[in-house]
């Protein structure tokens, strides 16, 4: 038996934000919890919201705090805000840091027991289902608007804990690309290879289906083609709105059948670096890839390198892997993606702890490879220089 689950209800496409008024309507709510964050704010993205809300006499109220990587104090910060603000239902409009705060904030508004946030880490047995909840990506990446999963830093524990509870899936996503067009290159390309590392890495996780697989390569086909575009024309409304759909769809796979070790690697590059998500997940992508070629998952390669174009007719399995790692790593060189760790700043002494961290991390369950603190160590160092 296999379990899925979505949103209730979404809406892609052109000017997906205008289905607000109606919605909040026929669900009978009265005041929006708008959660964002000021660099969103302004850059205008935000008012493309609030106008349609204005428009039509909706009450909000705004929450604004959260920072790239949030922390538990922004969500406790949030929760107040919340109660404070008497919403009955919060919109979050932004990236997954935006996404993932106000899932946590949501999620403790109805599980009062969880109020200290840490004891979400993992997977959490709340009872309830969370606050209502409407997710407006900004970035095209986490998917944190279809996912089961939600990210948040201890900073006392220097850790991102990942919190994984269907009962923070939002009611509804609107993935709208309007909303997506004012993201300079670097953050394009660097959530656009979170996206694509959802989709490799779901493809080959333990727990793939043939159901996430439709899911993955549609993704992967998609991303391959639009990325670039997105990336060197962000004024390309066709490149974002593909994009847009591509992230939200791998978003339906992974957050059902899980990741793999490209994601628990990153996560502690965030926790105790605060490195961006996207820039952590595409550096390690094509060298964590090849490692997991080494395992019962092998076979898949060449779904992706047919997804990448390759006709893999005449191509061995191995053939196949060698094609996929080095279209990923041309990838990352085009959209100037750092190539080492070195360039963010972290040095051989920081390897015991982060490998430490990165093998303990939940994504390693649905690695391919078993894998080992001495395997991931090895993986991190051959990626200083
Ligand atoms: N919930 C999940 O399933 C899931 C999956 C993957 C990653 N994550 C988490 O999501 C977080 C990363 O989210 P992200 O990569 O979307 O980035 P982000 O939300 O951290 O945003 C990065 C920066 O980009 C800015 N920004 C966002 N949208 C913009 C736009 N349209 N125009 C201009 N600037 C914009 C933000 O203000 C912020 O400063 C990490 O904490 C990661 O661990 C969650
Ligand atoms: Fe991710």
């Amino acid at each position: 038996m296999e379990r899925y689950i979505f949103n209730e209800c979404v809406y892609l496409g052109k000017n997906a934000r205008s289905c607000l008024p109606n919605e909040i309507k026929s669900r009978n709510f009265k005041k929006v919890f708008l959660v964002s964050d000021g660099s969103i704010s302004k850059s205008g993205v935000l008012k493309k919201v609030t106008d349609v809300l204005e428009s039509a006499n909706i009450k909000y109220v705004e929450y604004l705090e959260v920072k790239p990587n949030p922390t538990v104090q922004n969500v406790k910060d949030g929760v107040k805000a919340l109660k404070k603000s008497k919403a009955d239902v919060i919109i979050a409009v932004g990236g997954g840091s935006v996404i993932d705060t106000a899932k946590a904030i949501a999620i403790i508004t109805t599980n009062k027991a969880f109020s200290d946030v840490v004891s979400l880490d993992g997977n959490a047995n709340t009872k309830n289902k969370c606050f209502p909840l409407i997710a407006m990506p900004t970035t095209a990446g986490t998917a944190a608007e279809v996912t089961i999963n939600y990210v948040i830093t201890d900073t006392d524990r220097k850790k991102k804990m990942v919190c994984v509870d269907p009962h923070d899936i939002p009611i509804m996503a609107v993935v709208d690309a309007e909303l997506m067009a004012t993201m300079p290159p670097s953050l394009t390309a660097s959530t656009g290879m979170d996206a694509l590392t959802h989709a490799m890495e779901s493809l080959i996780t333990k727990g793939a289906t043939q159901f996430s697989d439709m899911f993955a390569m549609e993704a992967i086909r998609t991303i391959h083609k639009y990325l670039p575009i997105a990336y060197e024309h962000g004024d390309n409304l066709e490149a974002r709105e593909k994009m847009a759909f591509a992230q939200y769809v791998v978003g339906m796979g992974f957050s059902n059948v899980g990741l793999g070790i490209v994601h628990s690697m990153a996560h502690p590059l965030g926790g105790r670096f605060d490195i961006a998500h996207g820039v952590a997940n595409a550096l390690l992508l094509s060298t964590v890839m090849k490692y997991n070629a080494e395992s019962p998952s092998k076979p898949k390669f060449r779904l992706i390198a047919e997804c990448f174009g390759f006709d893999t007719k005449k191509l061995s399995d191995d053939d196949c892997v060698k094609k996929v790692v080095s279209e990923v790593k041309k990838m990352s060189k085009k959209l100037n993606i750092p190539q080492t760790l070195t360039e963010l700043g972290i040095k051989e002494s920081d390897l015991d702890a982060l490998s430490q961290d990165a093998y303990n991390d939940i994504c390693t369950g649905g690695n391919p490879r078993e894998t080992s603190v001495e395997d991931i160590k090895k993986l991190y160092k051959s990626l200083l220089k």
